[in-house]
């Protein structure tokens, strides 16, 4: 047995003083409120003194872009896993505009072998939906293998656009699936598009983008599509929120429909409009990164259980592409292994119960798509487990991803990752990896 003991033990519930004990890869036994473990000085036991240290679940993060099969000078799928697990991030579900994009059951069979004996962390994937595959969307779910089907409605990295009204109409039909949207309008960014080349002509400044993809952009497309997840009692799981306008759009849709989620990543948390002077392409992703009135909303919304989720949206570009004009300069950022310590931070600098980022950085995702035994602190659960120390500076600034940069790197955030333990092993200690092999896992789901 492993016991971790004195730990200040986050969940979703509670922040508790005690002690977790690990048995092969699995959690055995937790002890709180003053009852002192067993079996601590079996011959058998390792002792990890945690005082001071939170112990959470490791991170669950559905939503990120790990560029393979086909983008692999950007990232591939080990250095990227590689990442999120000195990030406390523990299991993936990686998004599918790969190229070839993920949108068959033959292509998504070719993810899982690509990532066999490969990921760093578990990993799932999303099928993605297209205006002509409607009929093997809830195939790829039953049979246990897409975590969830991902909608892009509004373009974006990959061109996956789903904006047939009758297609649309047929996914948000599916009632058993988490359905995950992009929802930006994709006639109000190309009319947005549009005006600004315009008034500016070939050289469009960074800050312009949040008025080519604009609020109303977002506003139209999420008011669409809780319009059908309320009609059609649809899991509609709205990915990267990025206004206070959807925000409370969502509140109210929640009432009708509990089954919809709202997840928001690190970056619209953290950055706002006014770093587009000193970062520029370094922060332009879809949807764009807003005001600080909308940063500011979006935070309120995380303590008050609106956000559901935290996703990363990691989306590594080459710092070249990145350093191009805005025309050229693709969106996305890449910032898995920094998610934990900005949520670590808001919460600080917000007062929000580290319990809260306990419940949107795993449990919520855990639940969302049923993953079987990941996700949580409890006895018989995968021990999948992030050690930090929430004081501390994080010293993940300098990412480990392929392509070497995150708009991160300056900024001064705290929860710095000291262990992160994968199947009851502990693979991370001080920023090193301690395992010789990726051992990460396909996950599985336990389908309502
Ligand atoms: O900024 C973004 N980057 N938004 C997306 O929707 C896709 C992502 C990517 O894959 O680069
Ligand atoms: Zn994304």
């Amino acid at each position: 047995m492993i016991y971790l003991t004195d730990a200040t033990l986050v969940t979703g519930e509670a922040v508790r003083r005690g002690t977790v004990g690990l048995e092969g890869d699995r959690i055995a036994g937790i002890w709180v409120d003053g009852h002192a473990p067993e079996g601590l000085d079996a011959p058998d036991a390792t002792v990890f003194p945690l005082h001071g240290l939170v112990l959470m679940a490791g991170g669950i993060d559905a939503h990120v872009h790990f560029r393979e099969p086909g983008l692999t000078g950007k990232a591939d799928f080990s250095s990227e896993s590689r990442a999120a697990l000195l990030g406390g991030v523990t299991a993936v579900i990686d998004m599918p505009n790969t190229l070839p994009p993920t949108v068959s059951p033959e292509t998504l069979a070719g993810k899982f072998e690509m990532a066999k004996d490969r990921s760093w962390v578990h990993y799932g994937f999303h099928i993605g939906a297209t205006n002509g595959n409607g009929p093997i969307l809830r195939p790829c779910i039953e049979d246990g293998k897409a975590a969830g089907i991902k909608v892009f409605m509004g373009s974006s990295t990959g061109n996956m656009l789903v904006d047939r009204s009758e297609t649309l109409e047929e996914i948000f039909r599916i009632r058993d699936a988490e359905i995950l949207v992009h929802a930006e309008d994709e006639g109000l960014i190309r009319e947005g598009l549009r005006q600004a080349k315009e008034r500016y002509g070939e050289a469009i400044p960074f800050q312009a983008h949040p008025e080519i993809r604009s609020r109303q952009a977002c506003i139209r497309a999420t008011e669409k599509a809780l319009d059908l997840a309320v009609r059609y009692g649809t899991r509609l799981h709205i990915l990267h929120v990025s206004t206070a306008e959807e925000i409370d759009l969502i509140r109210e849709a929640k009432r009708q429909n509990p089954g919809i989620l709202a997840e928001t990543s690190a970056n619209y948390l953290w950055f706002s409009d006014e770093d587009y002077s000193r970062l520029g392409g370094r922060i332009k992703c879809n949807p764009a990164i807003k005001t600080p009135a909308d940063r500011a909303a979006l935070r309120r919304a995380l303590a008050e259980g609106v956000i559901d989720t935290i996703g990363s949206d990691h989306a590594p570009h080459l710092a070249e592409e990145k350093a191009r004009p805005y025309l050229s300069c693709p969106s996305g950022i890449p910032s898995i292994q920094q998610s934990l310590p900005v949520l670590v931070t808001v919460a600080r600098q917000e007062g929000i119960p580290l319990s809260r980022i306990a419940r949107v950085f795993s449990e919520a995702a855990a639940e969302a798509f049923g993953i079987r035994d990941r996700g949580r602190i409890a006895p018989g659960c995968k021990a999948d487990l992030v050690v930090l120390d929430p004081q501390a500076r994080a010293k993940t600034l300098t990412p480990a991803y392929k392509c070497g940069w995150s708009p991160y790197q300056e900024e001064t955030l705290l929860g710095d990752v000291r262990m992160v333990f994968l199947d009851g092993r502990m693979t991370v200690r001080d920023g090193r990896i301690l395992t010789p092999a990726p051992a990460g896992q396909p996950l599985e789901y336990d389908r309502a």
